[in-house]
């Protein structure tokens, strides 16, 4: 089974509770939810593999550590997903950025891309698919299926806050996948927005509506 990790820091809490209130302007949200992600980011990457490496300092050579084993890329899920990306990358400068855009055909079900530009290759990387939202987990589930099929085998999710109902949609979806939550909220409401929620991230993020 995946790991649900709620990364509960106090200042993750302190800056999700900021991102609710009504009152946060646009310009606001997008910097808070770029240091959310930051923040979230540093638990996300601790399992980076790493390996020894000797390095000379102006005193004496020493053993280091720097980070080996198979390159990230960020996967925002268009568009709520882009709120993410700056976040990450102040933690990974040299991380590819994929993008993914995807609907629900209303008639079939199926998961339709509308986008997807990812760099070559996807197998041996490693894939830090992001969006804010965990709603009912359709789309988080439908982008890591996509993903899978195109040949990724070692995928993290993470979200800003989720709900108790796509937390589980998306678990058993993808077992092999571990989540990452800033915060676990209560539940849906009959639209499928969470409570308490945020509203609508992407038009937060965006200023639209
Ligand atoms: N997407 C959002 O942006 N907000 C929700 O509450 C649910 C889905």
């Amino acid at each position: 089974m995946s790991k649900l990790i709620i990364t509960d820091h106090p200042l993750i809490q302190h800056k999700i509770t900021l991102m609710r209130k009504t009152d946060t302007s646009s310009m606001q949200f997008r910097q808070l939810a770029t240091e959310v992600a930051t923040l979230m980011g540093y638990e996300v990457t601790r399992t980076l593999q790493t390996r020894e490496i000797e390095v000379e300092t102006p005193m004496e050579k020493t053993t280091g550590v720097e980070i080996s084993g198979k390159k990230v890329v960020l996967v925002p899920i268009l568009r709520a997903g882009l709120g993410m990306v700056d976040g990450f990358s102040q933690l990974m400068p040299g991380a590819r950025v994929g993008h993914i855009g995807l609907y629900r055909d209303p008639e079939t079900l199926k998961p339709v891309e509308y986008y997807c530009k990812m760099p070559g290759e996807l197998k041996n990387r490693q894939v830090i698919l992001l969006d804010p939202m965990l709603a009912t987990g359709g789309s988080l589930t439908d982008a890591a299926t996509l993903l899978k099929e195109r040949g990724a085998d070692h995928i993290q999710a993470v979200c800003l806050i989720g709900a108790p109902e796509g937390v589980e949609a998306f678990q058993k979806a993808h077992p092999d996948i571990d989540l990452y939550l800033g915060h676990l909220d209560r539940q849906l409401n009959d639209h499928g927005y969470i409570l308490p929620g945020l509203g609508d991230a992407g038009d937060r993020l965006f200023g639209t509506k």
